[in-house]
């Protein structure tokens, strides 16, 4: 049902595959992906040409594999990470507070996430964290470390897609 949209925003074709195929994973966060709030994230761009919820869903989904293989709460790494970054605006564009948007984003992501999900105390933990140590307090659960570990490996791992396209797509066009 969502991967209508995300097929054309997902750049790491082989991880989408993956979350496709991936039932249970599917019947996890059913809820939260396709609540129509969440499916906003598809407007605005997060690193590089990456959507939010392409972002997330990456955060999301590789947090929820690395849970399961170390025995973590695998349920509370898909759905902190779907919600990390549930903010709900363009970054690039301005904020709706003052502040930092480092430092002002996970408080907005989980002001949201409590409006439309009831999360647990771990859930709430990690949205709030993610941004460690940017944010001066440190995640209190290993769930909580391990996704804001995921969301730095995962913006680079975009950003650096996303650049190695680009400088793809001009030598490319240098020799048209
Ligand atoms: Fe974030
Ligand atoms: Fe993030």
């Amino acid at each position: 049902m969502y991967f209508n949209r995300t097929v054309k925003t997902l750049k790491i074709s082989k991880l989408h595959t993956k979350i496709s195929n991936d039932q249970i994973y599917n019947e996890l966060v059913y809820e939260i992906l396709n609540h129509p709030k969440v499916q906003e994230m598809h407007e605005y761009l997060h690193h590089a040409d990456n959507t939010v919820f392409t972002h997330s869903l990456h955060v999301s989904y590789v947090s929820y594999r690395i849970s399961k293989m170390f025995h973590l709460d695998y349920l509370a790494s898909a759905r902190g990470g779907l919600l990390h970054d549930f903010f709900l605006y363009d970054w690039h564009e301005g904020k709706p507070e003052k502040g930092f948007h480092a430092h002002l984003h996970p408080k907005i992501a989980l002001r949201n996430a409590n409006e439309y999900f009831l999360l647990s105390d771990l859930e709430i933990d990690i949205i709030a964290k993610h941004m460690w140590p940017v944010t001066i307090k440190p995640p209190k659960h290993a769930e909580s470390m391990l996704i804001s570990f995921v969301d730095k490996y995962c913006a680079v791992s975009e950003a650096y897609q996303s650049y190695t396209k680009r400088v793809k797509q001009k030598v490319k066009a240098s020799f048209s």
